[in-house]
This record gives C-alpha cells, sequence and structure tokens, in this order.
C-alpha cells in the first residue's frame, strides 16, 4: 500500500437552483489538488496550504477536520500530513471547503485500503462543511465524491443518490470578485415557505431529476427554477438578474446562483452554447465594472480521484 497520494478534488455547484441542500454536480475544468501522507504521529498536520489564505491548525482547517472524523472511526493507528494546494477561490460559491474536506478523507481511505464506503465519506466530509458554514449540508461533498449529479435524499438517515449526466451537458461559472459567506447567505433566508411555493419547488425538482435520467434538455431547462432561496439571496449578487437574463437569452437551459454565491452557474446544451453564455456573462460584468474569473466546464462524472 502507497504511503502517499496526490488527488483531484473537484469543485462542486450545489442547489442546481431548484434544490436548496439536495442537489450538487461536479465540475471538470476546476479543482483542487492535495497530496496526503501517512505518518507514524497519530492525529492530522496541515503542512503546506498554497493559494488562498486559509487556516492550517487541524481545529480549524476543513480537511483536518473532516480527516479527525475519518480517524475518529478508523482502526488504523497512524495519523496523516496534508498538503493542499488551493485552485479553488473560498467563498467562491463552487464548493472550495467540500473540496478539501473530501479530498482528505478519499485520500485516507485510499492508503488504509479502503475501509468506508463512499457514503461514509461523505459523513466524514460533512463535519468540514459544518465547520464552514455551521451546517452540516452534503450537498457539494456528495457531488466531489461520487461524480455527476447527486441527490440527497434525506439527510436522516443519510440517503444519496446519484443521477444520470446527459452527455452533451456543459456549465458555464462566472464568479464576481465578492466574497459571500455560505454562513451570513444562510442567516439571511427564511425558514419557512408557502404551500404555493412547495408546490412550485418540488415540481422542479422532479422535472430536472427526470429530465436528467431520460437525457430532455428541454425538461432539465424548465426545471431550472428557484422560487424559495435566489429571490432572497440574488440581491447580495450584483448583477444578478442581467448576468441571469442574458444567459438565458444567448441560449442557456437554465441559470441561477451556484452554491450559496456569489457565482452564478449556467447549464447547457454543447460546449460551444457553454462557452457563448461564458462570453454573454462576462459582457455584463465588463459593462458594470466587476473583476470575474469565468469557467467553462463539462460535468465530471467521476468524482475526486488520483494524480
Ligand atoms: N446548499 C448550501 C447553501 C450550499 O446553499 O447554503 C453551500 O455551498
Amino acid at each position: 500500500m502507497n504511503n502517499e497520494i496526490r488527488v483531484f478534488c473537484p469543485a462542486t455547484i450545489a442547489n442546481v437552483s431548484c434544490g436548496f441542500d439536495v442537489l450538487g454536480l461536479a465540475l471538470d475544468a476546476v479543482g483542487d489538488e492535495m497530496l496526503v501522507r501517512k505518518t507514524k504521529e497519530k492525529g492530522i498536520k496541515i503542512t503546506k496550504l498554497t493559494g488562498q489564505d486559509l487556516p492550517t491548525e487541524t481545529l480549524e482547517n476543513v480537511a483536518g477536520v473532516a480527516g479527525l472524523a475519518f480517524l475518529a472511526a478508523s482502526d488504523y493507528q497512524g495519523g496523516f500530513e496534508i498538503e493542499i494546494y488551493k485552485k479553488i477561490k473560498a467563498g467562491s460559491g463552487i464548493g472550495s471547503s467540500a473540496a478539501s474536506s473530501t479530498g482528505a478523507v478519499w485520500a485516507m481511505n485510499e492508503l488504509t485500503g479502503r475501509p468506508f464506503s463512499a457514503l461514509q465519506l461523505v459523513k466524514f466530509a460533512m463535519e468540514g462543511e459544518r465547520l464552514a458554514s455551521g451546517v452540516a449540508h452534503a450537498d457539494n461533498v456528495a457531488p466531489a465524491l461520487f461524480g455527476g449529479f447527486t441527490l440527497v435524499r434525506s439527510y436522516s438517515p443519510l440517503d444519496i443518490v446519484k443521477i444520470n449526466t446527459p452527455s452533451e451537458l456543459f456549465a458555464t461559472v462566472i464568479h464576481p470578485q465578492i466574497e459571500v459567506k455560505t454562513s451570513d447567505s444562510r442567516r439571511i433566508l427564511k425558514t419557512t415557505i408557502s404551500l404555493e411555493d412547495g408546490i412550485k419547488q418540488w415540481g422542479n425538482v422532479g422535472g430536472l431529476i427526470a429530465g436528467l435520467f431520460t437525457e430532455d434538455y428541454d425538461l432539465i431547462g424548465r426545471s431550472l427554477e428557484d422560487h424559495i432561496v435566489e429571490p432572497i439571496r440574488s440581491i447580495l449578487i450584483p448583477g444578478f438578474d442581467a448576468v441571469k437574463q442574458k444567459a438565458i437569452e444567448t441560449g442557456a437551459l437554465g441559470c441561477g446562483i451556484s452554491g450559496s454565491g456569489p457565482s452564478i452557474f449556467a447549464l447547457s446544451k454543447g460546449e460551444a452554447m457553454a462557452r457563448k453564455v461564458a462570453q454573454a456573462m462576462t459582457d455584463v460584468y465588463e459593462k458594470i465594472g466587476i473583476d470575474y474569473d469565468v469557467h467553462v466546464s463539462k460535468i465530471n462524472t467521476e468524482g475526486i480521484k488520483k494524480l
């Protein structure tokens, strides 16, 4: 068995418009790299962290906390050192904390003979999410681990369903350079919804799942609507309405907030359309003078992988 492993941990889009805290997808073109090494000494040490200004104290780092959850459940008697090479910006809304948490526990599982199932690894990684946002949500860690689209059918007991990914589906993600903390963008949400909004929302969740399985791109597009969270959170994202309007006018199937924002995602049929949509989205931020990063990506159906 190897003593160290280098892994690619994909960025993820949580919620996918209608599925707050339950739907997510993994990206191919953006992700972090991590190196995890076995040590004789017990415990977890973050020995290197590049690309972002984040804490390296084990208990303050999401990979550290997820790793401790792994160790607590494992028979393995040693510990691990972790090097984290961040490519995903913290607070961008494309699963930065989930990439670090899942990368750590996936690598540890590989290095110790795979004692845990992917579902168990999700539970360990959720401890990292609890540290990052105050809530142990699984809609970023599940697609990072399973790949493709995932549905958290239930949190208690945890039940995750992998959903088919239509082969021509591409994502465009634009990140306006402002930081929105997940904990803040969760705090502003209402804790109750109307029956009327619930009916619209679960209609769309069902429609999206059906559209993904039957590869019905029009149905996917019609279902990418969020009547509950987007109207509240979009206020935190400058230019959101204009970016969304331009993306749809250009031909995107749908467009919404990526996770808790501020990134905005669109799904398109085919790479050429996803690139056109990227251009339309960037035009908006060029006009209003906000810096941005933009990514066009195939959906990553594999999840975390060894490099
Ligand atoms: N479902 C979470 C939220 C995802 O929207 O707060 C955070 O990336």
